[in-house]
């Protein structure tokens, strides 16, 4: 997605839960007339949108379902003891044949090349929903997080509006009042520090962050370091100006207005976990690195979940700085407008003047 299209997502994402909230928790909204008249769009309905899960999830598969629920589809669940995939048939039948009886794919697989080949051949949309390299629909919650918390950024730094993407997003905000979509809060420019392993989520934030104008600020051990096919993307995409990258997490903490990180193990390396808690050591998320490091006092953290002490200390994730939770919740309304957009109805460009990339 281009620029000005995140930030139509985003602010899509937002109206699918402000419509929806009300709807969901009658006892904490004060339903009015006019919020029990709206609705989430039946996009989906009488449409099924096929939930292929190669490896355990309980947000993705959460978020998915329930979505594809409000937008009235059938969300089928199909997990990797469910079906032929993998051990009788391969990518390429098994795309054939599910797209021809459904109306998208959401599929969460092993190596990335098995999501490609079910795009090659699937008649129907797919949808990434984590591979080996790339988590795309976790960076679009973390980035509605970022927006809706956007006060407790706002005063930090009042001159950082210096990014032409900034300008960007402001005038997009101001264009989308005429539209039946929520208006997404500003965000200022921010130092996005990731410390950790460089797996799937951090690509995915590699690919995004820049271009929206954040810098990213990321420490690994030298031998976990992007591999070259992302690194090639990144550069593709002119982020690599705005990515500084190193070895030490106190420097990578530095002027951080986000700490993010991700388990030091992610599924499928169960194997080499005793070499990865050895090679991670020191690489720990926890109050007195971001303070040692110079990580703006009133940093915040973020991290997808499910998440281990290892990577980040029980004061730091249940602590006040920490948005993981609300992030969590928002893997819902961002699945939710990309299915309205992929599969159901929502036109993303409609009403606007503006072509996009
Ligand atoms: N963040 C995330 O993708 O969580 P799950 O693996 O539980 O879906
Ligand atoms: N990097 C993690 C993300 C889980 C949501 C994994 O791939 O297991």
């Amino acid at each position: 997605l281009s620029v000005p299209q995140i930030h139509r997502l985003l602010a899509h994402s937002l109206y699918c839960k402000q419509i929806s909230k009300p709807w969901l928790e009658p006892q904490t909204h004060k339903l009015t007339k006019k919020t029990q008249l709206r609705m989430p769009s039946q996009s989906l309905f009488n449409k099924t949108v096929a939930l292929l899960f190669s490896k355990r999830s309980t947000r993705t598969r959460l978020a998915s379902q329930t979505s594809v629920s409000l937008l009235g589809g059938n969300g089928l669940f199909l997990g990797k003891d469910d079906i032929q995939l993998g051990v009788n048939e391969t990518p390429r039948d098994t795309a054939r044949v599910i797209g021809g009886m459904t109306e998208g794919i959401f599929a969460r697989v092993g190596e990335h090349e098995e999501i490609e080949e079910l795009a090659k051949y699937s008649p129907v949309p797919v949808i990434n929903a984590l591979s080996s390299l790339w988590h795309p629909t976790q960076i679009l919650a973390d980035l509605l997080t970022l927006h809706e918390h956007s006060h407790l950024f706002a005063q930090l730094d009042p001159k950082a509006d210096t990014n032409p993407n900034y300008k960007t997003m402001q005038t997009s905000v101001k264009s989308r009042k005429r539209e039946k979509v929520a208006s997404l809060p500003e965000l200022r420019p921010l130092t996005v520090s990731y410390v950790g392993d460089s797996a799937n989520v951090l690509h995915d934030m590699l690919v995004t962050y820049p271009r929206l104008g954040h810098s990213l600020r990321v420490a690994s051990p030298p031998k976990y370091r992007a591999p070259p096919e992302v690194w090639r993307r990144v550069e593709e995409l002119g982020c690599d100006k705005r990515i500084w990258w190193g070895e030490d997490p106190k420097e990578a903490v530095k002027g951080a207005d986000v700490v993010v990180t991700d388990t030091w193990i992610s599924m499928g390396q169960e194997a080499e976990k005793a070499q990865r808690l050895q090679d991670f050591q020191g690489y720990q998320v926890t109050e007195t690195l971001c303070r040692e490091g110079g990580a703006n006092p009133n940093w915040k953290f973020m991290h997808c979940l499910p998440r281990k002490q290892d990577e980040v200390d029980d004061e730091v994730f249940y602590g006040p700085r920490s948005l993981v939770f609300p992030e969590a919740d928002n893997r819902k309304w961002t699945t939710m407008a990309v299915f309205d957009l992929f599969i159901g109805r929502w036109d993303i460009s409609a009403d606007s003047s503006k072509p996009f990339e």
